[in-house]
């Protein structure tokens, strides 16, 4: 999981990791870049794994391919390639959403939000006709387990964290962040203050439930396999491909 010293303003784009993480990172990120054509509308996720696919993408040279970025990051990375960044309402309906992962179980869950960045990534995968995951070898694990990204409202945020004890505010980037600097916690682009669940995560259907039900939750980083059309896992040797459970909608 990416530092949670990093913020979905400020997360570093620059990979900074074992070679043989990020040699993965950069294999998987580059066959996800295959699959988009000319014209299509693309959502770009958030992360050092993001942070291949921009210029995989870039250099495809594809014409009329325009972006959502999840984060400010992301948009400044792409917009100094040169790739063209819309709003999500601009768009619409988005072809295609490319983004890392945290933790991919068997079944296709995901936890996504080590950069903070998991609620607008929701939003964008939800738009995309196909979503695909992409990922090194070691995202990949038996069972899922804590910390699970939060973004909670400001208003009342020690009533939504003892709703779902134990959890707790992640403290504000040391390096800065994209807000004015004067909260002691992480904040989203979107104002929302990012925490982590700390406890069992056990059956992730019913602690996401559990989650969107709580008052005071924006957003949470578990994405069910639902969600999910492709899930890209690099290893040394070959980038092994898993369906996700999401069937591409049709135009
Ligand atoms: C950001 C995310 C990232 O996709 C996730 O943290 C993986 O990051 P990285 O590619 O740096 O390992 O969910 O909110």
């Amino acid at each position: 999981m990416a530092s949670p010293g990093a913020s979905a303003g400020q997360q570093p784009l620059e990979p900074v990791e074992d070679p043989v993480v990020d040699r993965q990172k950069r294999a998987a990120a580059q066959a996800a870049a295959e699959m988009v054509a000319d014209g299509m509308r693309v959502g770009l996720g958030t992360g050092t794994t993001v942070a291949h696919l921009l210029p995989a993408l870039a250099e495809r040279g594809l014409r009329e391919v325009s972006c959502v970025a999840t984060s400010p990051a992301t948009e400044r990375a792409a917009r100094a390639l040169g790739m063209t960044i819309r709003t999500l309402d601009e768009l619409g309906e988005l072809d295609v959403a490319i983004d890392g992962a945290d933790q991919i179980d068997p079944l296709g869950w995901l936890v996504k939000g080590g950069g903070a960045a998991h609620t607008r990534e929701k939003i964008v995968a939800a738009a995309a006709r196909s979503f695909v995951v992409i990922a090194s070898a070691e995202k990949a694990v038996d069972m899922l387990s804590a910390p699970v990204p939060l973004e909670v409202m400001r208003f009342g945020m020690q009533s939504t964290l003892a709703a779902l004890a134990p959890a707790r505010l992640r403290p504000r980037p040391a390096d800065g962040s994209a807000d004015d600097g004067t909260s002691p916690w992480q904040e989203s682009p979107d104002g929302g203050l990012i925490a982590d669940y700390l406890g069992p995560v056990g059956d992730p259907r019913e602690l996401s439930r559990r989650m969107s039900d709580t008052p005071g939750v924006v957003g949470h980083g578990l994405f069910a396999p639902e969600m999910v059309s492709v899930i890209l896992i690099a290893h040394e040797d070959r980038v092994e491909r898993r369906s996700g459970a999401k069937l591409e909608s049709q135009p």
